[in-house]
């Protein structure tokens, strides 16, 4: 069998490096604004049929719109059908072992289309690729994968793909190296919400945390670029756009030319005429009073805002580096709600962090409930390999991680019940963006808090906002049924 050592990669791989990731510092950031798919490549697509199976974060979502877009430009036609894939990509989350299980789940039985259909070309990109350990892990192991490329070279593609047609060894291009910004990139955007990258990596390396070494360092796109995007989707007639970022409160930070805050670019992109902006994810530790402000003034600024606090006990937190304590963020949500009253606050939560105590897990109960979040995520930690935590010592049985997670799911299920329940009666706008999918005779859509909504409705309705009147709260979602003002006819704003 040959051995990838006999190969040589080095020409397309830079392994990654943990101790370099941590070191990096200010290099110059270049914004690329010439990306065009070469005219011969155009036609690499005519009559062939591509696959992108996409696992963790909306940044990894968005990423895969981008590549639709490449795979689109390049002539190739989509298709959910593995069978009749001419290429199956698969967009890889690392953030806990589960997620990395999943995709050696599914390398397991792509082994045997790729047997029966040897023209398959077969890729893992994403931030699995970025860990060396995975890399190794599939060139040794998984030497049926074609094409292995990182979170940093996605506007590659077309190169890649071809080298992968043409060659017949694995290709291999993952950069540890990041630093540019590319502009320009082809997009496939469906239905009405789109996703807008403000920034890309994360420079925060809380220490449980994959992210910053997958991603990269802090790196905000020019506000320019940002607004046009967004003006150029109002102008499509998006409704709802999301600006991404794993920390969108470091937005500009890193800019040298210019003071510009995530602050300054709400209020500019609240001047915009698109009826929804949403953001994820703001750290605690930098959501200042100037973003409060803005958020205040609504708007097309919804009332949602997700918030992770990952624990609720200082100490943890201090060895999670998360750089604020209990008491800064309990004082940060009772600012965000005296100015807006009405917000929707929701979270995450790791429990089972090394040598999270009973105490230390109870002030995670205590804070949730003083915070009163209408839902949450919630995970049992995951020792993510290179991570500083992951050297700590992670003393909590399996089976009290899970009672844990258990209690704290029940307490927010009370309390998102609680909530929603308030709502019984009420009258809300609803961005209508489908059929339920268990019943196509109701509609189902969010109101600005992010809530979901199931009432019946005509499919006419699509696409549209609706007021819709609550009539049956639920746990995680809501029923309701379609107020008189928002009969059919009068529903097309
Ligand atoms: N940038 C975002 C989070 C991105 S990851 C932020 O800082 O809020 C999404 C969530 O995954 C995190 O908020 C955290 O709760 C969880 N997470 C990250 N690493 C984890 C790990 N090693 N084990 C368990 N959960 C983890
Ligand atoms: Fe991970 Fe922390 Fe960065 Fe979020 S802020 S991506 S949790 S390192
Ligand atoms: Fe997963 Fe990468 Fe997102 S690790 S959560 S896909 S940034």
């Amino acid at each position: 069998m040959a051995t990838v050592k006999e190969k040589d990669y080095s020409q397309y791989f830079q392994p990654p490096s943990y101790a370099d990731a941590k070191k990096r510092g200010k290099e110059d950031i270049k914004v690329h604004y010439d990306f065009s798919i070469p005219e011969e490549m155009q036609r690499l697509g005519a009559g062939k049929k591509y696959l992108i199976r996409t696992y963790g974060c909306q940044m990894n979502e968005h990423d895969s719109e981008t590549m639709k877009g490449m795979f689109e430009a390049m002539g190739y036609e989509p298709t959910e059908d593995k069978q009749e894939a001419d290429v199956i990509l698969l967009n890889t989350c690392a953030i806990r072992e589960n997620a990395e299980d999943k995709v050696f789940g599914e390398l397991g039985h792509l082994k045997t289309l790729k047997t029966q259909k040897p023209n398959l070309v077969l890729g893992v990109c994403g931030c699995m690729s970025q860990e060396e350990g995975v890399v190794n892990r599939i060139m040794t192991k998984h030497q049926f994968v074609d094409l292995i490329f990182g979170t940093h070279n996605i506007h590659r593609l077309p190169k890649l793909l071809q080298e992968a047609y043409f060659g017949k060894e694995m290709v291999v291009e993952v950069w540890s190296k990041e630093g540019d910004i590319v502009e320009n990139l082809p997009k496939k955007r469906e239905g009405m919400k789109a996703w807008v990258n403000i920034m890309y990596g994360c420079d925060k390396f809380c220490t449980y945390c994959i992210v910053p070494y997958t991603r990269g360092k802090e790196r905000s796109r020019r506000h320019e670029d940002v607004i046009a995007e967004v003006r150029e989707l109002a102008r499509q007639g998006f409704k709802e756009v999301t600006l991404l970022g794993q920390n969108v409160n470091a937005y500009g930070k890193d800019f040298e030319d210019i003071r510009y805050t995530f602050a300054d670019l709400m209020r500019d992109i609240q001047k915009i005429d698109i009826p929804r902006i949403r953001f994820t994810t703001s750290h605690p530790r930098d959501f200042d009073d100037h973003l409060i402000e803005v958020l205040a003034n609504r708007g097309n600024m919804v009332e949602h805002i997700h918030l992770p606090v990952q624990s609720g006990n200082t100490d943890i937190l201090k060895k999670m580096s998360r750089k604020y304590s209990r008491e800064h963020y309990l004082e940060l949500v009772a600012k965000i709600k005296r100015a807006i009253p009405d917000v929707v606050l929701t979270t995450d939560i790791i429990v089972g962090f090394p040598g999270e105590t009973d105490e230390q897990f109870e002030d995670t109960m205590s804070l949730v409930r003083e915070v009163r979040y209408d839902s949450a995520f919630t995970f049992i930690y995951s020792p993510r390999e290179g991570t500083p935590a992951a050297a700590m010592l992670d003393d909590i049985p399996e089976q009290l991680k899970k009672e844990r997670l258990l209690r704290l799911n029940d307490l927010l299920a009370e309390i998102g019940r609680e909530a929603n329940e308030k709502l019984r009666g009420q009258t809300v706008e609803v961005l209508v963006e489908g059929e339920s999918k268990t019943n196509p005779d109701v509609l189902s859509g969010r109101t600005r808090t992010n809530k979901l909504v199931h009432f019946p409705g005509p499919k006419s309705l699509i696409g549209k906002f609706v007021q819709v009147k609550i009539t049956e709260p639920m746990t995680w979602f809501i029923k309701g049924e379609l107020a008189a003002e928002s009969a059919p006819a009068a529903a097309n704003m």
